[in-house]
C-alpha cells in the first residue's frame, strides 16, 4: 500500500481534530443558555437602533465566558446589519490607542497605525459612526489588562462609556474578566461604563464537564474510539483542577494524540494518565496571565528584592526573574502596577552618566 494512504486511513482515532483546538466555538454551548440569553437581551437594542446595556462577564478560567460572548456576536452579525460586533482581547490591545484604533477598523474605516493621537482617532470613530449609523458591540476580553498599565489606558472605557451622552451615539460594551475586583476598585466613572449589568460564570461541576466532553467527543473522535472510563476520568481531573472546561478538553484531546502515537486501537485510561500532568501544567502556564498567578509573581518579585537588601536595579530584577516570568513586557506592566499600588517605589539614579532605575520595597510610612 502507498505509505501516505496507510498514514491517513489507519493512523488516527480522530474524526475531526479541529474541534479540540482552542479557537473552536461549538455550535451549542451546554449549560449556558441563561448566560447567553442574558447577554443577547443586553445587546439586542443595538439591532433596533437603540442603546444597548453595557455588561461585565466574570468568573474563573474555562467557564465559557469568551465562548458565550463570541457565540452571541456570531448570532448578532447574522441577525442584524445595524449592530457591528467587534471582539478584542486586551492582552493584544492593551492601550487606549490600540483599542480605539481597532474600533475604528472594526467599523470599517482605515487609519494609519502611527501618527494619529488617541483623540484624533476618537474623532474619526465618532465621524464614522455618524455616517454609517452602525452601533458597535465592543467585546473587551481580559479587560483587566487595561488596568495593569497606567490610568491613561483605562480611560478608554470612560471615553467609550460616555459616547451616548457626549456625542449622542450608541455603543455597547461587554467586558470580560477573571478578576472582578480590579473593576470594583476602579474609579466610579470607569465602573459605571462597564458594570451596568453583570453576569457571573461559575465553575463547571463534574457532571457538566462530562456533558461538554461527551458532545465534543462525538464531533472529534471516530465511533467507539474511547474506552468508556475516559470521559468520566477527564471530567473528574478537570473538576478537581478548577472546574475548567479548557483543561477537560485538553485532556481528551492529548490523550487521543498519545493513543495515536502508541498505535492504540482505543483511547484508554492509561493515555489520559500519561498526559494528565502536562495538561494541568499547561493550563497553569496559561493562567500565569491570571490573578492567582499574578499574586504569585508579586510574591516572587518582593522575595528577590528582599534578598538584595530591599532594593534592586530594574535590569537585574528582570534578569533574576528570568524566563520563569515569561514575556518582559508583561513583567514591566506588572511592576508598574505594583509601583502604582504602593507596594514598590521607584527611583532614578545617575551612575557615571548612565541612568539607572532602582526598585525598592516601600517601607511603612
Ligand atoms: N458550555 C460549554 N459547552 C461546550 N464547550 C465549552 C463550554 N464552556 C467552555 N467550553 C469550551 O472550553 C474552552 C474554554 O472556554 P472559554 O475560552 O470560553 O473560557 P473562559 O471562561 O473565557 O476562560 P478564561 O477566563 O481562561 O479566558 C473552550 O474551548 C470552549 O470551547
Ligand atoms: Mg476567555
Amino acid at each position: 500500500m502507498n505509505i501516505f494512504r496507510e498514514i491517513t486511513s489507519e493512523g488516527t482515532l480522530f474524526k475531526d481534530e479541529r474541534v479540540f483546538r482552542p479557537d473552536y466555538v461549538p455550535a451549542e454551548l451546554l449549560f449556558r443558555e441563561k448566560h447567553i440569553s442574558e447577554i443577547a437581551r443586553s445587546v439586542r437594542p443595538a439591532a433596533h437602533g437603540k442603546q444597548p446595556q453595557n455588561l461585565l462577564l466574570y468568573g474563573p478560567s474555562g467557564t465559557g465566558k469568551t465562548s458565550c460572548a463570541r457565540f452571541v456576536l456570531r448570532e448578532l452579525s447574522e441577525y442584524s446589519q445595524r449592530a457591528q460586533p467587534i471582539y478584542l482581547n486586551c492582552w493584544e490591545y492593551s492601550s487606549r490607542h490600540m483599542v480605539l484604533h481597532a474600533l475604528l477598523e472594526g467599523i470599517g474605516m482605515m487609519a494609519p497605525k502611527r501618527g494619529l493621537s488617541s483623540n484624533e482617532i476618537m474623532e474619526k470613530v465618532v465621524g464614522g459612526l455618524r455616517q454609517s449609523g452602525k452601533i458597535p458591540i465592543l467585546v473587551l476580553d481580559e479587560v483587566d489588562r487595561l488596568f495593569a498599565a497606567s490610568s491613561e489606558e483605562q480611560k478608554v472605557l470612560y471615553d467609550l462609556g460616555r459616547m451616548p451622552e457626549i456625542h449622542g451615539l450608541q455603543i455597547g460594551l461587554v467586558g470580560i474578566t477573571n478578576n472582578r475586583d480590579v473593576l470594583v476598585r476602579a474609579d466610579a466613572r470607569t465602573k459605571s461604563s462597564l458594570m451596568q449589568g453583570e453576569i457571573e460564570f461559575s465553575k463547571y461541576s463534574p457532571q457538566e464537564l462530562k456533558g461538554i466532553l461527551s458532545e465534543r467527543a462525538k464531533l472529534g473522535y471516530c465511533d467507539g474510539a474511547l474506552e468508556k472510563e475516559v470521559v468520566p476520568l477527564c471530567a473528574a481531573i478537570s473538576a478537581k483542577n478548577g472546574g475548567d472546561a479548557r483543561v477537560a478538553l485538553a485532556l481528551l484531546w492529548k490523550a487521543g494524540l498519545e493513543a495515536d502515537g502508541k498505535g492504540a486501537k482505543k483511547v484508554l485510561v492509561e493515555h489520559v494518565k500519561a498526559v494528565q500532568e502536562k495538561c494541568i501544567q499547561e493550563a497553569k502556564t496559561l493562567g500565569i496571565r491570571k490573578e492567582e498567578e499574578l499574586a504569585e509573581m508579586e510574591r516572587r518579585i518582593v522575595k528577590i528584592i528582599a534578598a538584595e537588601g530591599g532594593s534592586i536595579e530594574s535590569g537585574e530584577l528582570y534578569e533574576q526573574l528570568g524566563a520563569a516570568m515569561g514575556e518582559e513586557r508583561a513583567v514591566r506592566l506588572h511592576i508598574a502596577k505594583m509601583v502604582k499600588s504602593g507596594v514598590l517605589e521607584e527611583k532614578e539614579t545617575n551612575d557615571k552618566g548612565r541612568k539607572k532605575r532602582i526598585l525598592g520595597i516601600r517601607g511603612p510610612k
